[in-house]
């Protein structure tokens, strides 16, 4: 696992990054849920604690990794008022079992995790796993993955008299897929205090190829804005 890696810089990074976005255009897609939720790579819960505050539904926050579930759990020990209501499932989205269908699942920045096969495989499982007419909503953005571009500076953050940043290099691009090369950097002033890197695959599946994966699994498309789509169990 190269989570360690990354780990320290996630909710400095996101908070600010895709989590507002997220934040605006979730709650109307999600409005009238009450029971139940599933959210798959809940994180470290930047989301989680959100749609806690946003539904009165039970929550199931899916998270494989181990260093992202602590992080998690420590957000959600400091709602102590939420711990009765949010369980949180240590296993990938595959291997969800739930006691009885939710309402709706909730995916966010989590596709570009999902090698195709194994996302081809996903959408069946989460229909068994959703009530019938169950909402299912993810983040998606048309137009495939970027193209090949040299290393840049994604964002940086002080913290203390250390500045946190992130660098991201594309250093291949095919049709539904790149390879990306993320660079962890903790600098003082001009001394570099630590550098690592993580290099691998970013999943970016077209229109075509979701509408097909998503209608054959017995969804129909719902209304969603920009960045995300919707969907609803026939
Ligand atoms: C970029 S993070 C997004 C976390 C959170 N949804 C958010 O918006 O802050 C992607 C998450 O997906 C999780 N993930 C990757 N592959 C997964 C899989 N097969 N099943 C479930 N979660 C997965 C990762 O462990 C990671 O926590």
């Amino acid at each position: 696992m190269t989570d360690f890696i990354s780990l320290p810089f996630y909710d400095l990074f996101h908070e600010n990054g895709h989590v507002p976005e997220a934040r605006e255009k979730l709650p109307p897609l999600l409005a009238g849920i009450r029971r139940s939720i599933l959210e798959i790579g809940a994180g470290t819960g930047l989301i989680t604690t959100s749609l806690a505050d946003w539904t009165p539904a039970e929550i199931f926050a899916l998270e494989p990794s181990a260093g992202m579930r602590a992080m998690l759990l420590s957000r959600l020990n400091a709602r102590p008022e939420l711990l009765k209501r949010v369980t949180v499932l240590p296993c990938d989205a595959l291997s969800v079992e739930l006691d009885e269908p939710v309402e709706a699942i909730v995916m966010i920045n989590v596709m570009y995790a999902l090698e195709p096969d194994y996302r081809k495989r996903l959408w069946p499982v989460l229909a068994t796993r959703l009530e019938p007419g169950g909402l299912l909503v993810f983040t998606w953005r048309d137009g495939g993955p970027p193209a090949p571009r040299p290393l840049q500076e994604l964002e940086s953050q002080q913290v203390g008299r250390h500045t946190y940043t992130v660098l991201l290099e594309i250093l291949e691009s095919s049709e539904e897929s790149c390879e990306a090369r993320y660079l962890y950097r903790i600098t003082e002033g001009d001394r570099v205090i630590s550098e690592e890197e993580i290099a691998g695959p970013a999943y970016r599946p077209v229109w075509e190829t979701i509408e097909g994966e998503l209608v054959g699994a017995g969804f129909v498309q719902a209304d969603a804005p920009e960045g995300f789509l919707a969907w609803r169990l026939a």
